[in-house]
């Protein structure tokens, strides 16, 4: 009895490590999140089993239509096989209408583990976490390029305005001397 426990754990654990095992990642890869601004998503998905998967999935349903449109790409994808030790990766690009905190989480996909298996395995992405997505006018504030190029306008045009300033503001001073202390008179 003990022995044929230990035979059937044995082929339980051995069919297990020839299955396929996906692990997967997703990232946001932008640096700063805007309203109304591209955002790139990427998935990456692993197979670090033993065997292929077949009829794997990958299905993100954390983007409500509400807050954000698809621009580019799909939130959900299938591949009909992912070869031991292999990769694949799929991106979509996303535009989000709100701005404020957002909690990025996971994407689920699903797979048949092994050529046999007619159950599909369930699993998760990781998930980003919570990230703020900028309000369009704050950003176009802070990092405008045209902010950028008023800025070196102005450095480069100081000297060209800045003396003939100081020439007025002197001479503008002399005039005014005599009529100040008129005043005080
Ligand atoms: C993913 O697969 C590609 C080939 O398709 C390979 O060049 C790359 O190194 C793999 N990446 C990882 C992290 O295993
Ligand atoms: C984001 O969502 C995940 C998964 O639902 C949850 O565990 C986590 O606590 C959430 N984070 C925040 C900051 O709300």
């Amino acid at each position: 009895m003990k022995f044929l426990l230990t035979v059937l754990l044995f082929a339980f654990v051995s069919a297990d490590a020839d299955n396929a095992r996906l692990l997967a990642a997703k990232n946001i890869l932008n640096e700063i999140l805007v309203e109304g601004r591209d955002l790139t998503v990427q998935y990456n998905i692993f197979n670090v089993g033993g065997s292929a998967a077949r009829e794997v999935s990958l299905t993100d349903a954390s983007f409500p239509e509400s807050d954000f449109e698809v621009i580019q790409g799909s939130l959900e994808v299938n591949w009909n096989r992912l070869a031991p030790g292999s990769n694949v990766s799929h991106a979509v690009i996303l535009r989000p209408t709100k701005s404020g905190y957002f909690n990025f989480t996971s994407a689920e996909i699903s797979y048949l583990a092994s050529e046999e298996a007619s159950e599909r395995q369930i699993g998760y992405t990781s998930g980003p976490g919570e990230g703020g997505i900028m309000h369009h006018r704050d950003y176009d504030r802070k990092f405008s390029p045209h902010v950028i190029d008023w800025a070196a306008f102005a450095v480069m045009t100081l000297p060209s305005l800045g003396i003939p300033f100081l020439l007025w503001f002197s001479s503008k001073s002399k005039y005014d001397k005599p009529r100040a202390s008129k005043k005080h008179n």
